[in-house]
């Protein structure tokens, strides 16, 4: 694992978008694989507004999101979908029908196949932004007796639903999600997490610290051959 502090979320987004757009340059057809949550907004800042200065084109890129919740139809304002289309993909130029979403709504096994095929059948995702919720989990893998392979559909735990409630001001949140498993996360070619805000703290020291575990789904990042960490400082302070 390579472990990054920056001074701040502005400077965290341009050293993963960066990295994202060089990648993006060189390989244009590259698969890229996105999450949602405030931890990476940075990060699309950052690649609209190369893509805004003319220094970058994702019309051939093929994009995996994380998860998505169930109980919530795609174009319902809280939905990861709406996210992705309000912070990234409607205002840079990546084909929608490149856009892959796990559909929350889906019979679960169906969909887990469904959704392991595509990745398979682009070739596998080239670089994997993550964040990390406070309990440890990476997409809506919360923590657990073990860790799980392809996308499934999960109960969220209280940590997550007091985390995201705020979000949600005219319905209750959802209960379940479907994500992707640890297993699809891992076999990506690159990862790069991002954690911000001393509520990140302690699970980032579990997860580079701490022993391998499902009670803390990200410490699995210990053993992929290339993760970078990007950390502001609160962060990274119990490390
Ligand atoms: C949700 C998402 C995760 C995200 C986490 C942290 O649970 N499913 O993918 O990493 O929230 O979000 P934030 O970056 O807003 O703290």
């Amino acid at each position: 694992m390579e472990i990054r502090v920056y001074r701040n979320e502005k400077e965290i987004g341009e050293a993963a978008g960066k990295i994202i757009c060089s990648l993006v340059n060189e390989k244009p057809d590259c698969v890229l694989g996105f999450a949602t949550g405030a931890s990476p907004v940075p990060v699309y800042e950052y690649l609209t507004e190369q893509y805004n200065e003319g220094k970058v084109s994702f019309k051939d890129i093929t994009t995996f999101n994380l998860d998505e919740y169930c109980e919530l139809p795609k174009n319902h304002k809280n939905s990861y979908y709406t996210f992705m289309q309000e912070n990234l993909f409607g205002k840079i130029d990546v084909n929608p029908g490149k856009i892959n979403f796990l559909d929350g709504n889906a019979d679960e096994a169906t969909e887990s196949k469904r959704y392991a095929r595509a990745i398979e059948e682009s070739g596998g995702i080239d670089i994997q932004i993550l964040g990390i919720g406070r309990n440890g989990h990476i997409a809506f893998n919360e923590p657990g007796a073990e860790f799980t392979d392809e996308a499934w559909k999960v109960t969220l735990t209280q940590s997550t639903i007091d985390a995201n409630s705020k979000y949600f001001d005219d319905i209750p949140m959802p209960r379940h999600a479907m994500t992707m498993g640890i297993g699809s996360i891992m076999k990506s070619k690159k990862i790069i997490l991002i954690a911000t805000g001393h509520a990140k703290a302690e699970a980032v020291k579990n997860m580079i610290n701490g022993p391998v575990t499902p009670l803390c789904p990200a410490s699995i990042l210990q053993q992929h051959k290339d993760v970078i960490i990007m950390l502001d400082e609160a962060a990274a302070n119990l490390l």
